[in-house]
């Protein structure tokens, strides 16, 4: 890892884009991966968490520390979960070898709170599952959560409609109070949703060059299998969208996407929108809650810079 590598804390749901989010920050020399919390959203907490703390023994970091978080949406239980995306245990029926670390006992706000009073440099927090334990931090460590240098998003949309109902995206409309909350902060923050990762498609090719470069990167595409079989079926597509492992690349080189910055407002009411993101994109917004949206994305290049690093990445842990 470089000297001047950047903290980072990822917040995940694993969830196979997720798995493959946590490697690809493992293997980028830009950021310092400090802290791994976890959420319920993909699948239950419990096996979140588990499957956390599998992957990154899998790249040979089971040193990053793991704290769990949020079982439950803020106010209303979560519909229903992705089994039926991710697999019945979130990571489409692959067994990786168990990790012989232990969860760290604190719970995942607490753990994240005193890593971001503790740290001297900036901190950047990347959620990738509902944002539970995001909305949390501030209600209750507003102090901790200023010190956010930058929270990176997964999640909602401002023009392609939702991939959970035709008004919301997964992680939004897993907890729109939550979401609401977060993005109604002044904490700086990235929105990287469907516009994104949607156009940005991993292809077979993709998966195959990681899968020749070591063993991780052979299990990485198992993982994976389970994805791609979905969207050949549900979607036509010869290729999987991997959202969370986009948004870690705006984490690790900021400015990978093209931002603007916008009001957005979640739909937290009871009707068909429930879990929609309203982004107001009649103009650029100044006001301390606007939120940096991600609007234009070179999809080539952002694949691209995620195969070799994975690649990379097997071919130094073996
Ligand atoms: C989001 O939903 C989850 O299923 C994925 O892991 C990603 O975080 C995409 O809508
Ligand atoms: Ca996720």
């Amino acid at each position: 890892m470089a000297a001047s590598a950047r903290p980072l804390v990822i917040d995940t749901d694993p969830g196979i884009d997720d798995a493959l989010a946590i490697l690809l920050a493992l293997a980028s020399p830009e950021v310092d991966l400090r802290l791994v919390t976890t959420v319920h959203g993909n699948v239950e907490l419990p096996q979140t968490t588990d499957n956390a703390l599998r992957v990154l023994h899998l790249a040979g970091r089971s040193d990053v520390p793991v704290a769990a978080g949020a079982a439950e949406s803020l106010v209303f239980p979560q519909p229903e979960r992705a089994g039926h995306v991710h697999g019945v245990t979130g990571l489409g029926g692959v067994q990786l070898p168990p990790s012989p670390a232990a969860l760290d006992p604190r719970p995942a706000v607490v753990a994240l709170a005193e890593l971001l009073m503790a740290s001297e440099e900036p901190v950047t927090v990347a959620a990738i599952g509902p944002w539970t334990n995001v909305a949390l931090l501030l209600a209750t460590y507003p102090e901790a959560a200023e010190r956010i240098d930058r929270l990176v998003l997964m999640g909602g949309s401002a023009g392609r409609g939702g991939n959970v109902t035709a008004a919301a995206e997964f992680n939004v409309w897993s907890d729109p109070e939550a979401a609401a909350r977060v993005l109604g902060s002044t904490v700086p923050t990235v929105l990287v949703g469907l516009d994104v990762t949607l156009p940005t498609v991993l292809g077979e090719e993709g998966i195959a060059r990681f899968a020749a470069a070591g063993p991780v990167g052979a299990t990485a595409a198992s993982v994976l299998q389970q994805y791609l079989d979905h969207a050949r079926t549900a979607y036509g597509t010869p290729g999987v969208v991997v959202h969370d492992a986009l948004a870690l690349t705006e984490a690790i080189v900021p400015g990978t996407l093209g931002t603007v910055r916008r009001d957005v407002v979640v739909d937290t009411g009871g009707g068909p929108s429930r879990g929609q993101t309203l982004v107001d994109r009649r103009a650029v917004s100044d006001a301390p809650t606007a939120v940096d949206v991600a609007e234009t994305v070179d999809s080539a290049a952002a694949v691209e810079f995620l195969v070799s690093r994975l690649a990379g990445l097997a071919e130094r842990v073996g």
